[in-house]
């Protein structure tokens, strides 16, 4: 498999603390990869290694396939922390500003703002711009030169939930178009309806990368049944289905296997003298998931 953006045990001190400890991530083309973790576990850190905004101890960084980034750093966009603004300039003078470096159309300029909702600011100038206008405009400078790779530090920080849905929808179209995405996040609900990949990361290492199929199998439903004796209930079940997988829980009965026609199981119960009170399917939570990955 070659990976569009990869590392292998990248290593960055900052004094005797490792922030990125041994990090090897894995970023396929087309992916939407979110890196979860807490305030602190080192995810700005491992997207300035990437972007050659600091440099790492030891461990390599390969870019499209190459073990030399620095040319190959022209194709990537990026936002991180908070955008750097010329406070006194409007947000298609800042956009203007940035364009130098990538010589882009004034309709272009415009087509940006209006993407990420800046279209109608006007004369408003940047320092008094609220922090969710602040990202917006980050994200119109990250989009400059048409990039094949986004890589975004919390992107949606500090905006409202229609914000959040329009920058969600941005990345999204975007990511359509061919756009390969690496987000980071502290918040699951941001990346958990739009990632393919997630990578969890504690204290400096990458714990776990898993994609959002894996995720969905390992938090997949089962089967709850409220019923008025369960060991009577799990006896009957196992009689009428003996590969079944069962599990008691207090006055439930949870069922794990894969069950087409769930009227049957009623009728098995019912057939068996058990009375059924309540059946729903359950699942381990998204957020649980993760919070108990992230300590
Ligand atoms: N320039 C620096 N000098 C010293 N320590 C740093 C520096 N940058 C980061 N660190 C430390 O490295 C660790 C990881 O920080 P980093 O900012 O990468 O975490 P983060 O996951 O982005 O956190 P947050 O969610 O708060 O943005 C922290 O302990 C931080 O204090
Ligand atoms: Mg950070």
């Amino acid at each position: 498999m070659e990976y569009i953006i990869e590392t292998k045990n990248l290593l960055k001190r900052y004094g005797a603390k490792a922030a990125v400890n041994n990090v090897s991530l894995h970023v396929e083309k087309g992916e939407i990869y979110g890196l979860i973790g807490k305030n602190g576990a080192g995810k700005t850190t491992l997207m300035k290694l990437l972007l050659g905004l600091a440099n790492p101890n030891s461990g390599e960084i390969s870019l499209f396939g190459s073990n030399t980034p620095n040319e190959k750093r022209r194709k990537i966009g990026s936002l991180i922390e908070e955008p750097a603004l010329y406070k006194g300039e409007t947000a298609l003078e800042n956009l203007r500003r940035f364009a130098i470096l990538v010589p882009t159309p004034e309709e272009e300029l415009h087509r940006l703002l209006e993407l990420v909702g800046l279209a109608d600011v006007g004369d408003k100038k940047a320092g008094r711009f609220s922090l969710g206008m602040r990202q917006r405009l980050g994200l119109a400078i990250a989009m400059l030169g048409d990039p094949e790779i986004l890589i975004l530090d919390e992107p949606i920080n500090g905006l409202d939930p229609a914000g959040i849905k329009e920058i969600r929808d941005i990345i999204l179209e975007l990511n359509q178009k061919g756009v390969t995405f690496l987000i980071s996040s502290h918040l699951l609900d941001e990346l958990g309806r739009i990632a393919t990949k997630f990578g969890i990361m504690t204290d400096g290492i990458l714990a776990e990368e898993i994609s959002a199929k894996e995720l969905k199998e390992k938090c997949r439903a089962f089967l709850k049944v409220t019923v008025s004796d369960s060991q009577k209930a799990q006896q009957a079940l196992l009689a009428w289905r003996s590969d079944l997988k069962t599990e008691i829980s207090g006055n439930e009965v949870h069922i794990t296997s894969r069950v087409e026609d769930t009227s049957e199981i009623v009728i098995t119960l019912v057939n068996a003298g058990v009375r059924v009170y309540e059946m729903r399917n359950e699942s381990i939570e998204l957020e649980d998931f993760f919070i108990e990955r992230l300590g």
